[in-house]
């Protein structure tokens, strides 16, 4: 069998150093050391395209974008007469993300998705609150005197973020995910954030 050159890459130079190593301790004499060596560098090379491949598949999923552009952004909640005052519509909960909201004098599409670290709260109607089971931050629920969705207990660092939402010609709530409104920006004030209810 012909010894590896060192004429085309580095990983021949390496080979080649390592068997001029094997040389000096007199560890290099037979055709089984040359295939011992081989099939072990070979063991080791697909090692390594193994690793670098999972690697790079991981890297490659967290670098993808997270929107579906395939999934329509926009959905219609219905009339605005089947959302009860001060109620929490979890109808769009799994399917879209969001919760219908609604308060004294607006309707509102709210995200389903903590501003903490991304979990999805749970809306407990009998303590009228969203409560994030991943880390305990809790958000307002629809109340007198209390924007819906506000952050008041745990990390989250601020509310929950809405959607545009408004009506169509036949006069159901359209919500549009391509849009929202941060309460901390001061853009919970934009008329295109609510439907007056
Ligand atoms: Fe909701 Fe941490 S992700 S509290």
């Amino acid at each position: 069998m012909a010894e590896p050159t060192t004429t085309d890459s580095a990983g021949s130079k390496v080979r080649e150093e390592a068997i001029a190593r094997l040389k000096a301790q007199g560890a290099w004499n037979t055709t089984m050391d040359r295939r011992r060596f081989f099939s072990t560098a070979a063991a080791g090379w697909a090692l390594f395209a193994a690793a670098f491949g999972g690697l790079a598949s991981v890297f490659g999923a967290f670098m993808a974008p997270r929107v579906d552009f395939g999934k329509a952004q926009t959905f219609r909640a219905g009339s605005p007469d089947k959302f009860q005052p001060n109620s929490v519509s979890e109808e769009f909960k799994i399917s879209e993300k969001v919760w219908i909201v609604r308060e004294a004098e607006k309707i509102v599409a709210i995200s389903t998705v903590c501003t903490h670290l991304g979990c999805t709260p749970n809306w407990m109607g009998d303590e009228k609150k969203f409560k994030c089971p991943c880390h305990g931050s809790g958000f307002y629920g629809p109340r007198p005197g209390v924007e819906a969705g506000v952050n008041f207990e745990g990390p989250a660092p601020r509310p929950l973020e809405r959607y545009k939402i408004s009506l169509t010609a036949d006069g159901q709530l359209l919500v549009d995910k391509g849009q929202k409104f941060q309460e901390e920006k001061g853009e919970w004030s934009n008329p295109e954030s609510f439907v007056a209810a």
